[in-house]
């Protein structure tokens, strides 16, 4: 075949098939194909199962990002001084660090602009958290989004219908034909959607463990390497940091309940107890300052990140981001009367004394999930104000009688079946489990 790229998709999908490496011209080809519905449906999961079985080399992944990041619209953020940088989760449980690290990093200065996604699976979404704050528009134009990230330093949106359609297409495709995971498709799939922001570096915070979709650091390595490599490869440096997620992070695990306990860690309250949280913050916000050259050393990066919790302007960074995307910004001065409560809370008790050696993560999740927290099938409506709070740690010493966790729920049955949810999460013993480092490795 002289021109590949007019190639017929069943020569793409047979040659994948028989395990060659696709050229640039067969992939574009394929991503025009979803971009504009001249491949049939079965033809494109055709070749992702072929992508799937076979694998792809990082020349043939790195074309298929820039293929999927030119499917639609790239955001044009180069009037707006500094370097932009970001932060991509690959998802876990009650992981909010994007709420303080966003607001962190723009009081030190840095523009983030941010385009967050929905709850996937057993995973919560930063999008579905924010709409807990009465009023919040995620949902901004790109040119509302540039103008915001120009004037505030920050914008944090959902993915628009013009930003790498070709990933919405293939990304619905691979949910159902048993595609998801499989390391080319994910890297090209989350780098092109992040490389379409106008981001000019990106931070990833890669989790493994049973709250994650990686279930091992070997996995979640792979991953990273892989992703570091399209950005260093499209020339926008990134860095990844391996980071623990077998047990929730934070206390609350929910929508409005870690949107508090986001702001409770923003107001540097004592006895926020989310020790984890920021440990994971400070490490990606220090990557993100030294990304965008305002910090000489991790120490340096580390002291401006705290400054900003001291002097207040994290918060007020937090406040002028969400009185721009039109929600009640009083949120910031008293999250309960502000954020919506569920009907019911019931406190779950330790049935012995001892150390707590497991809060599982997916457990929790998946109760929070049986709560409404998430969705179980796309079209469902998140119950904002259902979760868990006040969870337990690893590690933690607990007498019999003491509280593992409350259950929030807008309903009687799902409050009983998110508190044996919680109780099968949590196992105590009686010695002390061994700690284990939250981040791991770094990558990039
Ligand atoms: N998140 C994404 O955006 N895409 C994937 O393929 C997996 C996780």
């Amino acid at each position: 075949m002289s021109d590949a790229s007019s190639a017929f998709p069943q020569h793409i999908i047979a040659r994948k098939r028989d395990g060659h490496a696709l050229t640039h011209g067969e992939i574009y080809s394929f991503v025009r194909g979803a971009t504009e519905g001249t491949w049939a449906d079965y033809q494109l999961a055709a070749l992702l199962m072929a992508i799937f079985l076979r694998g792809m080399d990082t020349a043939e992944t790195t074309a298929l990002t820039e293929a999927m990041m030119r499917s639609g619209v790239i955001a044009d953020l180069s009037h707006v001084p500094g370097v932009k940088v970001d932060k991509h989760s690959t998802g876990g449980v009650g992981d909010k660090v994007s709420l303080p690290l966003a607001a962190m990093v723009a009081a030190c200065g840095v523009p983030v602009p941010m385009i967050s996604g929905r709850g996937l699976g057993h995973t919560g979404g930063t999008l579905d958290k924010l709409e807990s704050i009465p009023g919040f528009r995620v949902g901004l134009s790109l040119a509302d989004y540039a103008r915001q990230v120009e004037r505030i330093g920050c914008a944090l949106i959902g993915q628009t219908k013009d930003l790498a359609p070709a990933d919405k297409k293939l990304y619905a495709l691979r949910d159902v034909t048993a595609t998801v995971e499989c390391l080319p498709l994910i890297c090209a799939s989350i780098m092109s959607k992040k490389m379409a922001e106008g981001i000019d570096a990106l931070v990833l915070d890669v989790k493994f463990g049973g709250g994650a979709f990686m279930k091992t650091r070997p996995e979640a390595r792979a991953l990273a390497e892989a992703m570091c490599a399209i950005g260093h490869a499209m020339e926008r440096p990134t860095v990844a940091l391996l980071t623990r997620m077998d047990q929730p992070l934070g206390r609350a695990v929910g929508n409005a309940v870690e949107i508090a306990e986001s702001i409770a860690c923003l107001r540097g309250e004592a006895g926020s107890g989310a020790d984890d949280l920021m440990e994971v913050t400070y490490a990606l916000g220090a990557e993100m300052l030294l990304l965008a050259k305002v910090a000489a050393t991790a120490t340096e990066a580390r002291a401006k990140l705290a400054a900003t919790i001291a002097d207040g302007s994290a918060l007020e960074k937090f406040r002028a981001i969400i009185v721009a995307q039109g929600g009640d910004a009083r949120v910031c001065d008293d999250p309960t009367a502000v954020l919506p409560r569920a009907r019911f809370t019931s406190e779950v008790r330790a049935a012995r004394s001892g150390f707590v050696r497991e809060v599982d993560a997916l457990a929790v999740a998946l109760g929070a999930l049986r709560l409404g927290a998430g969705r179980i099938r796309a079209e469902d409506t998140v119950d904002h104000a259902v979760g868990f709070t006040r969870l337990v740690k690893i590690g933690e010493r607990v007498e019999a009688g003491g509280v593992l966790g409350i259950v929030h729920a807008n309903d009687e049955a799902k409050l009983v079946a998110g508190c044996s949810a919680l109780v099968d999460a949590v196992a105590i013993d009686d010695e002390a489990p061994a700690t284990e480092p939250l981040i791991v490795e770094r990558i990039g």
